[in-house]
């Protein structure tokens, strides 16, 4: 799983292993090059997922946009009285620019659905040089809402800090459908109580859970899930399809259908 760290300290006390087939796209919690010093072989699950989280990308962006849960609870604790023209007043798509940082085939599945939406989209350029994109502080200049869509890495961990909201317009808003570690949670708390963003809503946090006493969790105009990115029955199925393939093919010695790194 991907909360499970695959380190030399967990390789070193299983001698006999062969594969390890992560129930996951992303496999920042693997460490590749270890496997590889020890030819085991690493599969994940690409691709049958990007659907199921670019649909909660949109879910977490309207709901963030049309102040959906702030409505819920309104309802809920009785304090939505009657129709009022300036009640709970949110953010409309159309015409708006969307920013992705990291166009791989998630963000460029949000770009879609976003387009669809009459939105502008925008995305920065990938570090490989494939796709050159937009400079990431123009795309954050001109971005309504900024989405993130990159692996984590060692070039993007902690990729959102305090500069990079800094950057942002005042009314704009962040969303993390990536891993938690890409994003700066202390200075996100800080952004949004100062109101240097607007708002944020994010799948992923470091750790997860959040301890109900971490103080990002009060910090307003702030929507966190739990992690459910690929939680849809389909993906989910299809995820667990790939990864006893990968590691049925692994233990045969055949090649990974979806490897990771260099040993297949
Ligand atoms: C992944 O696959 O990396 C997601 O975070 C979980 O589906």
């Amino acid at each position: 799983m991907l909360t499970d760290p695959i380190d030399s300290q967990l390789l070193d006390a299983a001698p006999n292993l062969r594969v390890v087939s992560t129930l996951a796209a992303g496999f920042d919690n693997i460490d590749l090059a270890a496997c590889e010093s020890r030819g085991i072989a690493v599969g994940n699950t690409p691709g049958v997922l990007t659907d199921a989280t670019a649909d909660l990308t949109m879910a977490l962006l309207l709901a963030l946009a049309r102040r959906v849960p702030e409505a819920i609870t309104a309802v809920r604790d009785g304090e939505w009285l009657t129709w009022e023209p300036e009640f709970l007043l949110g953010m409309e798509l159309r015409g708006r620019t969307l920013g992705i940082v990291g166009s791989g085939r998630i963000g460029s599945a949000v770009a879609d659905r976003a387009r669809a939406f009459g939105m502008n989209v925008v995305a920065s350029g990938r570090p490989d040089g494939n796709n050159p994109g937009l400079p990431l502080d123009d795309l954050l200049a001109t971005s309504d809402i900024v989405s993130l869509h990159c692996p984590l890495t060692d070039a993007t961990r902690g990729l959102a800090n305090a500069e990079f909201l800094s950057k942002m317009q005042p009314h704009a808003l962040l969303i993390n459908t990536a891993r938690g570690q890409v994003l700066d949670q202390v200075a996100l708390a800080a952004a949004l109580r100062s109101g240097e963003i607007a708002g944020a809503a994010l799948d992923v946090t470091d750790p997860e859970p959040l301890p109900p006493s971490d103080p990002l969790l009060s910090a307003p105009n702030l929507i966190v899930i739990p992690h459910l990115g690929s939680a849809t029955v389909r993906t989910r199925e299809a995820m667990a399809e790939i990864a006893v393939d990968n590691l049925l093919a692994g233990l045969a010695g055949t090649p990974l259908p979806y490897p990771v790194g260099r040993i297949n």
